[in-house]
């Protein structure tokens, strides 16, 4: 993709909601970018936003956005059913755009928005967040300076009973739930730390018997290296201490073994002894809240990073095209839970 001259971006978002607002505080602090648009098909929750932000320019559809306004890129913060509609309109008018997760209802609409803005000649980014966070970024750090050789085995694994319904109470409606919702953030943890899968097996069950969708999965799957991992991600795991937003990580490497434990703490131990023991808390910005303030920060990492890409004319880590393995996991994941519960028992 071509790169942008060196002026400040004009940016708007499409979708004011709850998790908006995080993107509203990083795009604040992030330097030589300004959201200039909100738009909203929402009035209230338009107006709210503006005013929290200070931003008057607001449109209540994004056909009158893209109309009227001349913008480097969108930012779609909107739940998956509008994705496809929105990222195409954008493409069409050219705009370089970021598209929230899950990327999209199903992998011929992912497909299809890849190859639209690829057509169109525009950047395209899956807002992909969870391997921005600190200390996720600190465990690929680790592993890439190969610190405990060549990994064999991991675990990327989530497990919490923090009630994310109140917030977003489509969650508990939705037929699919810990997998499209959160469980696409593990699967591509698993993928940037440990490449791409070759085989993958999986199996969901409903524990909360007031929400539709699955709560519980877990995945075994095996990479092109050869290595193995298991990723599983819960809401109905009762602990002592709610660890919830944090993402705990086992790895087992020729020299040695890392992990990630509860607190933020990287453990990383290597033959004969030596063992590393680090605090990889996130930072707390000024507009954060515990215990958000580890996504919180990834959404700043996130966002700063697509402002170097359109910058710099260079795709993003977690483009719409790379986001396609992401998905292909995911809904194999599916496929064979579904096929598992079908399955005779033993
Ligand atoms: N990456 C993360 O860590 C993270 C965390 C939470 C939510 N999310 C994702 O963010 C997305 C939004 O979630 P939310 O909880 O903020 O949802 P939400 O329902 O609170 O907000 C969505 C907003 O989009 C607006 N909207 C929907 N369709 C529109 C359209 N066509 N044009 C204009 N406005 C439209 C709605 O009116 C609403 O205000 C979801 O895809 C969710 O999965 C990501």
């Amino acid at each position: 993709m071509p790169a942008l001259p060196a002026r400040r971006l004009r940016g708007a978002l499409i979708g004011c909601g709850y998790f908006a607002q995080n993107h509203l505080h990083a795009w604040h602090q992030i330097d030589g970018v300004d959201i200039v648009a909100l738009c909203d098909a929402d009035p209230a929750r338009l107006a709210a936003s503006a005013a929290r932000f200070g931003i008057n320019r607001t449109y209540g559809s994004a056909e009158a956005l893209l109309d009227a306004e001349s913008l480097d890129f969108v930012d779609i913060a909107t739940t998956v059913e509008s994705h496809l509609h929105l990222v195409t309109l954008a493409a069409r008018a050219k705009v370089a755009c970021i598209c929230q997760k899950p990327f999209a209802q199903s992998m011929e609409d992912a497909r299809t928005m890849v190859a639209t803005c690829l057509d169109a000649g525009v950047m395209l980014m899956v807002h992909e967040n969870f391997r921005w966070q600190a200390p996720i970024m600190a465990v690929r750090e680790a592993v890439r300076h190969g610190e405990i050789g060549t990994p064999f085995w991991g675990r990327v694994s989530f497990r919490s009973a923090y009630d994310v319904f109140s917030g977003q109470p489509y969650l508990a409606t939705s037929e699919r739930f810990i997998l499209q919702d959160l469980g696409i953030h593990i699967i591509d943890i698993a993928r940037c730390l440990f490449g791409e899968v070759s085989t993958l097996s999986a199996s969901t069950l409903r524990v909360n018997p007031h929400i539709c969708g699955e709560d519980v999965a877990t995945l075994l799957m095996t990479h092109t290296s050869g290595m193995s991992s298991v990723v599983d991600c819960s809401y109905a795991t009762l602990l002592p201490e709610e660890r919830f937003p944090q993402t705990l990580i086992e790895i087992d490497g020729s020299e040695g073994t890392l992990r990630l434990d509860a607190g933020y703490r990287m453990t990383v131990h290597r033959r004969h002894g030596a063992t590393r023991v680090v605090a990889v808390d996130p930072p707390l910005h000024p507009w954060a809240q515990r215990p958000w303030h580890n996504i919180q920060d990834s959404v700043v990492n996130i966002q700063a990073h697509w402002v170097d890409c359109l910058r710099s004319g260079t795709a993003p880590q977690t483009s719409g095209h790379d986001n396609l393995c992401t998905f292909a996991l995911l809904e194999a994941a599916y496929a064979s839970a579904a096929a598992n519960q079908a399955s005779q028992r033993i």
